[in-house]
């Protein structure tokens, strides 16, 4: 992409033709200058087999590029149209339930289904054909924002081969799994059945599970099913255009059943979709983008993002004066190169007619949200293609792993509340109050470019995983675990011999029993001489090599370590036991900080978000934002800078909602 895109989902499908002129001129007004189209719709596009109208998409297209517009064109695979549900019934998902899908809703297609696989490959060809070669389309959106799991034969079917590919016996499958448990030992492949309600699995859509590796290996599964559907649009898209960059949009926080990980190295970019409710911490959208940038480790599109409310969520505020484009601009601070919004024009009708828009209901152009939005749009026309393509260059590496999300919250005992985002977060917000830039990573990235990597609740490590941790810290890296690390293999297979592990040489401890904190109780622990707050475990430490840095100061285990450092070679690993309350754990992390080397982008940005973009040509963006609710002063080191959003000296205050983009 040339240009840094300001626009999103726009669906003139919806709207009378002679409506679009016109639409057109208010987006200008905001200086948009892309827009999303083409997403949902498939019945259009071929309302029947094998019979192809692109002549309205032809017309919009014309349209946006006799205006100069950057096209971002889907594919429409992720909405099937009603003749296709009547004449292939496969095409829909059997849910975890065992019922299958009729017509209606979107994102219900089974990925194993023959026929939506031709279905949807021929549609794409189609347009891909069609469309190949046209300067205006800069980006291809395959489907859209893929996730859930099918539950049916042909799933089964494929499943089942799956697994021969990977155990390659029955008698390792039993072994993985473990399936003398139960008497759930496998004779034949046909006997293995996906793990749905009426299976092993349990609990609200299957979060629950008898046999978490058979449960696991399904999600693996069927992510991989759904990777192999984008792979498959992609290249039939590059057989017809091999130059505009393919993505599908991620979504979520995160999304659960995608493993993004495994997909991030078949997206030509990472694209994500951001909706947060009102009452979320500023630091967990940041950690989310954090995470998409580091995917492929380099800027990600916003794909969708509301201009002020959403329809869907429990409770919808508007967003309040300033926030749209604080929370806009949060999102490139953290590496992303466009500023998309669901949507362009707000519908009549359909589920999302209350859903915000650049063009709202009262069609006018004085109103607050849009007069934002000029001016928003204003401040990336001036600052956007010198932010696009900066990169950020992080020292700290926190460890998310999708095969590990999985297993952990699979966990039967000892206590229910088992939250993988939660427990990473508690150790993301770490850095972010400190304003240091921090990359979310995956157990196979390259560790040596990190002075600190920080890996809470790694409960699944994989063949490989310690030793490379163990090299890491021996050659100086330092690493932090926590409370529910080292304790099973990749199946899901308790490592015997003590917790944690294949961890326990690294961290010099091992851990012989974990209390679970019950509602109303809290246990205490003390660090540097004062009592700190924690709860949900507590592991029963014995240290071997490592030294203690905290204690628990009540319960039968008042006395016994609950935090600990270990020299181990060049480096040095630290294991906390349990989950301390923030206060406790910001203590802690002022020691690792100062020991791992590690610095904040600003001394005195207390409250204030800043991070650091970085130009090919070596220029350095700040971007400073003030998402507290007081106003704040501007870090001492900015002053005299210059912001390239309004193309004024930085201002010395920073109100609510405030942002700057700063540089020399
Ligand atoms: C998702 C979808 C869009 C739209 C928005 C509404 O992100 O991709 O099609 O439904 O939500 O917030
Ligand atoms: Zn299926």
């Amino acid at each position: 992409m040339n240009t840094f895109l300001y626009g999103g989902d726009y669906n003139p499908d919806q709207w009378p033709e002679d409506t679009w002129s016109k639409d057109i001129q208010v987006f200008k007004k905001a200086d948009i200058n892309s827009a999303t189209i083409n997403i949902f719709s498939w019945a259009l596009l071929e309302p029947e087999e094998g019979k192809y109208d692109f002549s309205e998409l032809d017309k919009v297209v014309k349209k946006l590029s006799d205006a100069n517009f950057d096209i971002v064109i889907g594919t429409s695979t992720a909405a099937m149209p009603a003749w296709m549900f009547k004449k292939y019934p496969d095409v829909a998902r059997v849910d975890y339930q065992g019922r299958r899908h009729v017509f209606g809703q979107r994102y219900n297609f089974c990925p194993n289904s023959k026929n939506y696989q031709r279905l949807a490959g021929n549609l794409v060809e189609e347009l891909a054909k069609h469309y190949q070669n046209n300067p205006n389309i800069v980006v291809w959106h395959v489907n859209n924002e893929y996730g859930g799991n099918c539950y049916c034969e042909n799933c089964q079917h494929e499943f089942r081969k799956w697994l021969k590919d990977k155990y390659q016996t029955l008698d390792a499958l039993n072994k993985a799994w473990n399936m003398n448990v139960w008497s759930h030992t496998i004779y034949d492949w046909d006997e293995i059945v996906v793990s749905n309600e009426l299976g092993d699995a349990w609990g609200p859509e299957g979060s629950e599970t008898i046999v978490a590796g058979l449960s696991i290996d399904y999600l693996r599964f069927q992510s991989e099913s759904l990777q192999n559907l984008f792979k498959m649009e992609k290249q039939i898209i590059k057989k017809h255009d091999s130059e505009a960059p393919v993505t599908t949009n991620f979504h979520s926080l995160p999304n659960k059943m995608i493993d993004y990980q495994k997909w991030a190295k078949d997206q030509d970019i990472i694209s994500y979709d951001s909706y947060h409710t009102y009452d979320a911490p500023t630091y967990k959208p940041a950690f989310l983008y954090n995470l998409m940038r580091s995917l492929k480790h380099q800027p990600f599109m916003l794909m969708e993002s509301a201009p002020s409310q959403v329809n869907w969520q429990p409770y919808s505020p508007l967003k309040r004066p300033g926030q749209m484009a604080a929370t806009e601009l949060q999102a490139v601070a953290h590496g992303a190169d466009t500023v998309q919004f669901f949507q362009l024009k707000q519908a009549v009708g359909g589920s999302e007619k209350f859903h915000s828009a650049v063009i709202a209901h009262s069609q006018r152009t004085d109103t607050r949200v849009f007069k934002e939005l000029v001016d928003l749009g204003h401040k990336l026309k001036r600052a956007g293609s010198t932010i696009l393509g900066s990169t950020i260059n992080a020292k700290v590496g926190i460890v998310f792993d999708w095969s590990n999300f999985w297993s952990y919250e699979y966990v039967d005992g000892i206590s229910q509340d088992m939250d993988y985002v939660d427990s990473i977060l508690d150790y993301y917000r770490q850095f972010y109050e400190r304003n240091i830039p921090t990359d979310i990573i995956s157990v196979d990235d390259d560790f040596s470019k990190y002075d600190l990597i920080v890996a809470p609740v790694l409960y699944m490590v994989k063949d490989g995983l310690a030793e490379k941790i163990n090299n890491y810290v021996e050659c100086g890296g330092n690493f932090v675990t926590t409370y529910m690390s080292g304790m099973v293999d990749s199946t899901d297979n308790v490592y015997l011999g003590g917790y944690p592990g294949p961890l326990k040489n690294v961290t010099g401890i091992w851990v012989e029993e974990s209390d679970a904190v019950v509602p109303g109780h809290t246990t205490t622990v003390s660090l540097k001489g004062k009592d700190y707050k924690a709860g949900f475990v507590c592991d029963l430490i014995h240290p071997e090599q490592a030294k203690v840095l905290a204690e628990y100061s009540n319960e039968f285990y008042a006395g016994t370590p609950a935090i600990t450092e270990n020299k181990y070679g060049q480096g040095k690993a630290w294991y906390v036991g349990t989950r301390l309350d923030h206060t406790g754990l910001t203590q802690l992390f002022n020691h690792i900080v100062l020991e791992s080397n590690i610095e904040s982008l600003v001394c005195d940005g207390d409250k204030l978000e800043v991070t650091k973009r970085v130009t090919q040509d070596g220029q350095e963006l700040y971007f400073v934002l003030n998402m507290s609710n007081e106003v704040r002063n501007l870090p001492q080191k900015f002053i005299g800078y210059q912001d390239i959003l309004t193309d004024k000296k930085a201002s010395d205050k920073l109100e609510r909602w405030g942002v700057q983009v700063l540089t020399k």
